[in-house]
């Protein structure tokens, strides 16, 4: 059922708009509401909330017309697909409440597993607020710290994927350019006006009494939890974030601080800028933490331009490694999430994954890797805060075709296929490639790579459809990834050496 039948690519000129001229032109549905769904692999809810009789059926398409890439989108055609190839194959009905996404993070109840990372998004009242009334169950606030701020201009950088979007990020922003005190008072003012939202206070000190002290005035201003950020790359000054992060006795040291501060849950937030993450979260578990926020972002250099030689972003003729986070980042905060939680040290603690989450799958993939909370920063950079109805309509409607109750019964379904070597694996069957000749648009790109980068087992007939030779064909599945029309799939077939 949850077989993709749109991809993004279907769509690619859709600038996913702010207050879309389609939406406001077609007055019988909600078109930007129904692509935005198929961008973020929530087109099953799409399709659901589809009235029964199609009204793009004789329409003149006025939505395509008022579309700002006039014509260039075919939101027709989109909606009828969604009628007619996804919404049949619909085989349970859509869950009427989010009763299962309810979840807790260090026993504080969370509505959803979802909140903001700490990071610009999370960096005032207003901003915070207005993610709250779209529905996410909390925010880690930007770090409070009593550091001078002063920030670079520019100070982003981005990679793109061929669709457009921003697939990787680099940032070499610091932490809250607010005076401690203004931060305080707008944690406090927040959990006033959203009392049922949870609240972390990121902080970042500079010896142990500042740990102690923030830690301390973030719990008397209502802070729900502390988060200890032992890992932001980019600091002006030496010996702060990541710094701290990639030497275990400092985490202790520094958990303890604060824990003589707060009694309220604290989280490290710790930095994947290390071989393995467990030495500092068995650290921070010893210093008294209740549990690991990771990843922050992963030192980077991008962009590095070649007439000028400076890499991006710039800032007068010089660039800094940089913290990489988006999408790109995903498997590497994967791996670190697995290892933790299949840590037996660190048993019971809560773990709040991030890195790159823009869809209710990627989201599921930490919980199955044993996350009970997600964070997430640059996708709602990139998309704004109305990702989130994408993302627990998405889950909420997984959770409900697989029978499950809660989202907590999906925290660490995958850790017991997961190996950190690959000498648990069997190597005696080859699972060939099967080719589905309809879809196949004869590009030749399966052969192609599969003579240049793989075992010269796939040739082209008459026709240039490919050709398999089994005695050669090692399945290594190249040709599945690279088939620009998804028409190679996994045979059934084995065979064993
Ligand atoms: C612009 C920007 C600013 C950030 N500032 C902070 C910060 O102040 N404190 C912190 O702990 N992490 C900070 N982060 C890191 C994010 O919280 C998060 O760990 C990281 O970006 C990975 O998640 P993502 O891929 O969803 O962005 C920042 C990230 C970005 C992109």
């Amino acid at each position: 059922m949850f077989e993709k039948k749109i991809y993004r690519s279907d769509m690619l000129r859709c600038a996913l708009c702010h207050d879309a001229p389609c939406t406001a032109a077609c007055g019988k549905l909600d078109p930007a509401r129904l692509l935005r769904s198929i961008w973020f692999d929530d087109e099953i809810n799409a399709a659901a909330s589809l009235p029964d009789i199609n009204p793009c059926a004789g329409c003149s398409a006025p939505c395509e017309a008022a579309c700002v890439r006039s014509h260039q989108v075919p939101i027709k055609s989109l909606i009828t697909r969604l009628y007619d190839q996804v919404r049949p194959e619909i085989e349970v009905p859509v869950p009427s409440d989010e009763e299962r996404l309810k979840t807790d993070l260090c026993e504080f109840p969370l509505e959803n597993p979802f909140i903001l990372a700490s990071s610009v998004v999370s960096s005032s009242y207003d901003m915070c607020a207005r993610a709250f009334d779209a529905g996410w169950a909390g925010a880690a606030f930007k770090t409070i710290c009593s550091i001078d701020i002063r920030e670079a201009s520019p100070r982003y950088s981005a990679v793109y994927g061929s669709d457009g979007s921003i697939i990787g990020f680099k940032n070499i922003e610091q932490l809250s350019r607010h005076s401690v005190e203004e931060d305080l008072k707008i944690i406090s003012e927040l959990k006033k006006k959203y009392p049922s939202k949870f609240i972390m206070a990121s902080i970042m000190g500079k010896d142990e009494a500042e740990w102690e002290s923030l830690a301390r005035q973030c719990q008397e201003s209502g802070a729900d939890a502390v988060e200890l950020n032992f890992s932001c790359p980019n600091m002006a000054e030496g010996g702060l974030g990541s710094d701290i992060g990639q030497v275990p006795y400092l985490v202790r040291l520094f958990t303890e601080a604060a824990r003589r501060g707060a009694s309220i849950p604290i989280l490290a937030k710790l930095t994947p800028n290390v071989s393995r993450m467990s030495p500092a979260a068995e650290a921070a578990r010893w210093g008294g933490a209740d549990g690991i926020a990771a990843i922050n972002t992963i030192k980077s250099i991008m962009g590095v331009n070649p007439h000028t030689y400076v890499s991006s972003p710039a800032v007068h003729g010089m660039s800094a490694v940089g913290g990489y986070s988006g999408n790109a980042v995903k498997p590497v905060a994967l791996r670190f999430i697995a290892e933790m939680a299949q840590n037996q040290a660190l048993k019971g603690m809560h773990l709040s994954a991030m890195g790159g989450v823009e869809t209710w799958q990627d989201a599921l993939e930490y919980l199955l890797m044993g996350a009970g909370s997600i964070q997430v920063a640059t996708a709602v950079m990139q998309y704004g805060n109305r990702i989130i109805d994408n993302l627990k309509a998405g889950l909420n409607f997984y959770l409900a075709a697989e029978g499950l109750n809660s989202v907590k019964e999906t925290v660490g379904l995958g850790l017991d296929t997961v190996s950190s070597t690959t000498n648990v694996l069997e190597r005696d069957t080859i699972l060939f490639p099967s080719f589905d000749h309809k879809k196949c648009i004869s590009c030749g790109r399966c052969a192609l790579s599969c003579k240049d980068g793989g075992h010269l087992a796939i040739s082209l007939n008459d026709k240039k459809k490919p050709v398999l030779d089994g005695n050669r064909c090692v399945g290594c599945h190249l040709c599945i990834l690279v088939c620009p029309q998804k028409a190679i799939t996994p045979s059934q077939k084995r065979i064993h050496i």
